[in-house]
């Protein structure tokens, strides 16, 4: 609305500007044809001009009126526009952020209330993750099975993934799962500008970090829920501990790492299984670590990327970056996530030690 009134306003503004100097031209050249030739008697600075009563009377001190005023606008003009300037910069970001979360939130919601139904499937317009209903094809027999597939909490998201990381997944989906490609790079039905809002929309709802509330200069990519030395809050740490105690009860003899690595959170958020497992994210899962989306994981430390248990630990800690080498031989692709802020130091070394002696 506003910007059709700008746009009237500018068109009215020029085409008034247009017909004016039309005019002008057509006014102007009747007038010169009239007098041609007649600037030799008669050339303008020829043309007697004021005398010195006018010229050093009420016309001067009129000039200089005016320039007194213009100079006063100056000197308090611009300090206050320059006192002004951020907090209007600041409110029109500000204004800007809402508005996406606002157009991002209307795409997320439930295809009910006319989005895209991301709520859906990751668990609310919250994201705690959820469950998805998809069908898998059997390898071997052929036969068409209906299943539930977690979709993990999204209201993590950015504690793992960097924004660019998380454009990608919305833009090209996850190819064999009920993640489907959303953007048009990846023949989805949303515009760039959708996914923007999607990922801002995603910021909105992440769990506030521990330990860098107030300073948010200190962030990860720019991102104000990450921040070095930011991790989960202790409540989602609870449920992750929580998480692991009935993994324990229920596989006696099985390690902390082993737990970690299967965790059975209803979100399926902070599993390695989820993808590292064939099958795991739909309730059959194959051989632990053999492989699914992410790589198989067998053959122990001998047959890892990571010569130490420390190069393996930094790796997870990191996850992996879309073009850059990691370990001895890896090939990164910005798919694997970081798990820094989501694990402590010692959930990340019992899940390495329990992959290297797999
Ligand atoms: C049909 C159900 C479904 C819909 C609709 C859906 N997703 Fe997903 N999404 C999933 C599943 C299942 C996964 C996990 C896939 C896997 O196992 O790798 C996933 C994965 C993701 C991931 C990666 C998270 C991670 O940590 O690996 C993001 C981000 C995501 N979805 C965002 C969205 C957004 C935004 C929308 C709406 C435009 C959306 N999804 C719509 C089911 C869905
Ligand atoms: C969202 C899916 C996903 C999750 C969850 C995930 N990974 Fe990965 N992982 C990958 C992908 C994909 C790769 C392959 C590297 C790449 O594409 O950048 C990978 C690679 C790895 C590698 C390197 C393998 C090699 O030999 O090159 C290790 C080790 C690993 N992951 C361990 C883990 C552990 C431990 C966890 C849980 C804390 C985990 N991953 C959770 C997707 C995932």
């Amino acid at each position: 609305m506003i910007a059709l009134n700008t746009t009237a306003v500018a068109w009215v503004i020029f085409a008034v500007v247009t017909i004016g100097w039309i005019t002008y031209y057509f006014l102007n050249n009747a007038s010169a044809r009239k007098e041609l030739g007649s600037e030799v008697e008669m050339a303008p600075n020829r043309k007697p001009y004021y005398d010195d009563e006018t010229l050093e009377g009420r016309r001067l001190e009129r000039m200089q009126f005016l320039g007194v005023i213009l100079l006063a606008t100056m000197v308090i003009g611009l300090p206050v526009y320059w006192i002004l300037e951020p907090d209007r910069q600041a409110g029109a970001i500000d204004k800007k952020q809402e508005e996406f979360i606002g157009w991002g939130s209307d795409l997320f919601e439930s295809t009910a209330n006319g989005g895209f139904n991301c709520s859906g499937c990751h668990g609310g317009m919250k994201a705690t993750g959820g469950q998805a209903p998809y069908a898998v094809t059997d390898p071997n027999t052929g036969d068409v099975r209906a299943v539930n597939w977690f979709a993990p909490a999204l209201n993590t998201v950015f504690y793992r993934f960097s924004k660019e990381e998380v454009r990608f997944i919305l833009n090209y989906g996850r190819p064999f799962s009920p993640m489907s490609a959303w953007g048009a790079p990846g023949g989805g039905p949303m515009t760039e500008q959708n996914i923007e809002t999607l990922l801002v929309y995603l910021e909105s709802i992440q769990i506030q970090p521990e330990g860098c509330l107030t300073d948010t200069s200190v962030t990860k990519d720019a991102d104000p829920y990450v921040c070095d030395g930011g991790t989960l809050p202790a409540t989602t740490q609870d449920e992750i501990q929580k998480a692991v105690d009935v993994y324990l009860a229920a596989n006696p003899g099985a390690s902390e790492g082993e737990a970690l690595f299967n965790l059975d959170l209803a979100s399926g958020a902070y599993s390695c299984a989820r993808c590292h497992t064939q099958g795991w994210s739909y309730g059959d899962p194959g051989v632990t670590a053999q492989g699914g989306m992410g790589w198989n994981l067998t053959g122990g430390a001998t047959n890892s990327h990571f010569p130490t248990e420390a190069d393996m630990i930094s790796f997870i800690k990191a996850g992996s970056v879309n073009g850059k080498k990691y370990g001895m031989q890896g090939q990164g692709s910005g798919r694997m996530p970081g798990f820094g802020h989501m694990l402590t130091d010692e959930q990340i070394k019992a899940i390495v030690e329990y992959v290297r002696s797999l």
